[in-house]
């Protein structure tokens, strides 16, 4: 190749430009992975059969998700044209937000919150306008119905919210998207199973309501990429004219029916994060660790400045936790995702353990 074949190279759009390329800080995970809420355990061992009895030759197909939709659609009360199946949640956003944003539109979102929401924004021309939490880190109601404008085209929250763990209501929720029917209201239910709260029998009936769920969290299926995006007839038209038609893979597809039908192991494993919750908690508490109260299978702790070496300490001892200090109004704080309880005893040996060196070494300083 020649030097001047090289120096000529295709540029791509400006914002694609000025954006940041996202790395979840992943790496080495062979410890105890309290960092990205996943389920700490395993799916459904009904899963697990249907995933060995898949042949070579069912790869060699194109998925066909309309099946599977059908069935999801059913298991949740809707019409199989209100239910679109993504490559996660994180699909669900991105088309969400390819069909619908444009230059001068606004995205108002409640901060700290999930990073995906912006990540996808900042792709398109669309201005991200933040609604900063108090230091209570409980949903700002208030604050967010009074940044709704005409330009206001999406209100994403999740709910609860990640990495606060704090909720919105029902009647909050209702409020906003009779605040703003210029705008599509996504209610974002990745953590749906801990809380149990939902809006998803509102679909339908709220013209601008969307819901989002994940198959990654309680179900335990994170590295299947399986997602699903909720919504009315007249808006998911226009999210599947962007969506890609073979994004959920055949695997993903295979494993969904079996991970609805065994509701017993979800139901086990939900009451078992949350008791270890409970424990976990009253753990922090005695550790005279600030918390905030947690609608989720995480909680966020204040560990102050010295954040960072916390989280490297409990890493050395063992145990994942992911260092939220760079969300906005989250300095010093970590989060720490909610396994089982055996796990969270491990857990809060660790940081016990931990927060001891750390004051020992305070107090040799
Ligand atoms: C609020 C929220 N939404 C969506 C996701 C991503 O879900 P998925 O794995 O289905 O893409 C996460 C993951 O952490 C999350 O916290």
């Amino acid at each position: 190749m020649t030097e001047s074949a090289t120096a000529i190279i295709p540029t791509p759009r400006a914002r694609v430009q000025a954006m940041m390329e996202y790395h979840p800080p992943l790496g080495s995970r062979d410890a105890l992975r309290l960092d990205f809420n996943e389920n700490t355990l395993a799916c459904s061992p009904k899963v697990r059969e249907v995933l060995g009895r898949i042949s070579a030759g069912a790869l060699t197909r194109y998925p066909e998700r309309e099946p599977i939709e059908a069935i999801v659609a059913a298991h949740l009360g809707l019409a199989p044209a209100q239910a679109a199946l993504t490559n996660g949640v994180d699909e669900a956003i991105h088309v969400l937000f390819e069909a619908f944003l444009e230059a001068g539109d606004e995205l108002l979102l409640p901060v700290p919150t999930y990073t995906m929401y912006e990540v996808y924004a900042s792709a398109t021309d669309a201005r991200v306008v933040a609604v900063q939490a108090a230091d209570d880190l409980l949903f700002p109601f208030e604050r967010l119905l009074a940044a709704i404008t005409p330009r206001t085209k999406i209100i994403a929250i999740a709910n609860p919210n990640s990495p606060s763990g704090s909720a919105a209501t029902r009647a909050q929720l209702l409020e906003i998207a009779s605040r703003a029917p210029h705008a599509v209201l996504l209610v974002d239910e990745a953590y749906f199973h801990f809380h149990a709260e939902t809006v998803m029998d509102l679909i339908g009936t709220v013209p601008n309501l969307m819901v989002a769920r994940t198959f990654s969290k309680a179900y335990g299926l994170a590295g299947l990429r399986l997602g699903l995006l909720a919504g009315p007839v007249e808006l998911m038209r226009w999210v599947r004219r962007v969506l890609s038609p073979y994004s959920v893979n055949s695997l993903a597809l295979a494993c969904l029916p079996p991970a609805l039908e065994d509701t017993a192991y979800l139901d086990w494993y939900v009451a078992e994060v949350l008791a270890a919750r409970a424990e976990f908690e009253a753990a922090l508490d005695q550790a005279g660790v600030r918390r905030w109260a947690s609608r989720a299978n995480f909680v966020l702790v204040e560990i102050g400045r010295q954040h960072a070496e916390f989280a490297r300490l409990m890493r050395a001892a063992g145990v994942l936790v992911r260092d939220r200090s760079s969300d906005p109004g989250c300095d010093g704080r970590v989060r720490i995702t909610i396994g089982t309880r055996e796990q969270m005893r491990q857990a809060a040996l660790a940081l016990n353990e931990t927060l001891a060196t750390r004051r020992a070494g305070n107090e040799a300083q």
